[in-house]
């Protein structure tokens, strides 16, 4: 696919970027700062510009398949560059035919408010982070009132750790056992999942790694690292789940997985 890719040198962008060209992608990188991108490839495109310009938007979407956003502004800023910015984008793609749109906003932003942990319910959010929300609530409202074929990402908490590909998406404010943080590189691997899939096509879902407690019952082979978990499906284990095995009536062992000893990762 042809993808361009707004906030290409931003912490979730960068992944998106790389992820992108890995999986085969062909890039337009646009970025404000290109030297920031320390990248080369022989699919990668950079354009340098300001999203808030909208010929340079224009230019940098028109001939693509679909578009990836991952704009972002630091925590206190008073700029509602999300909002603005997206506007320029979608109204860029509608110009010019663009039909698939993937963007990065937050959990809690809108009808996921009660997913917010206590603390940044009513004091963070509300007083802290308040006018980021409020441009997140409004880059999502242009979206939603877009003719584009859009999903709009909501991760949890950003962390920088690893690509795992394992975490929970589209969970409710009812849904127990997440830890509410989810790492930028997964946050892009989700992004680019959703340039295929229809699943939450028009819809806004929330992604976050697992806090499950899983207990199997079988035979517990914890010597061999190639099959410790013999009768879990490796579908159903995702980072930090936390495993105990009984042997019959008696636990034979409980130990949080992490990647890469997570099965699924073998
Ligand atoms: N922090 C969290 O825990 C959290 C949780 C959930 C969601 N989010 C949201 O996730 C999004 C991405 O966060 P992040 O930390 O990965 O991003 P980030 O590191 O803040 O990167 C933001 C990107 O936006 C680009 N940008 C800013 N202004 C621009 C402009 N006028 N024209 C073109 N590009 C511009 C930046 O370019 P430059 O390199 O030129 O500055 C950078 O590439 C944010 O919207 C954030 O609110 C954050």
């Amino acid at each position: 696919m042809k993808l361009t890719i707004f906030g290409s040198t931003g912490g979730t962008g960068h992944h998106i970027v790389t992820q992108a060209l890995e999986q085969g992608h062909t890039v337009t990188a646009f970025a404000r700062n290109p030297e920031r991108l320390h990248q080369t490839h022989k699919k990668l495109r950079i354009m340098k510009g300001d999203v808030l310009d909208f010929a340079s938007v224009e230019r940098a979407v028109q001939g693509q398949d679909a578009v990836i956003c991952s704009l972002g502004l630091p925590p206190m800023s008073k700029s509602n560059l999300r909002a603005e910015g997206t506007k320029n984008i979608i109204r860029a793609m509608e110009k010019t035919g663009v039909k698939r749109f993937i963007c990065q906003s937050t959990a809690g932003v809108g009808d996921s408010r009660d997913t917010l942990p206590f603390l940044m319910k009513y004091i963070i959010v509300p007083f802290i982070l308040r006018r980021a929300w409020r441009d997140h609530e409004i880059q999502e409202n242009y979206i939603k009132e877009s003719q584009l074929e859009w999903i709009i990402a909501r991760p949890t908490a950003l962390t920088d750790g690893g690509h795992t590909g394992s975490y929970q998406h589209g969970f409710t404010a009812d849904t127990k056992k997440i830890t509410k943080k989810i790492s930028r590189a997964d946050t892009a691997d989700f992004m680019l999942k959703q340039l295929v899939d229809n699943t939450y096509l028009h819809k806004t879902p929330c992604i976050s790694y697992s806090s499950r407690h899983i207990t199997v019952w079988g035979r517990w082979r914890g010597h061999s690292r190639a099959a410790p978990y013999p009768d879990v499906m490796p579908q159903t284990l995702a980072v930090n789940d936390r495993v105990r095995v009984f042997r019959g009536q008696r636990q034979a062992a409980g130990r949080r997985l992490s990647y890469p000893e997570s099965p699924s990762h073998q």
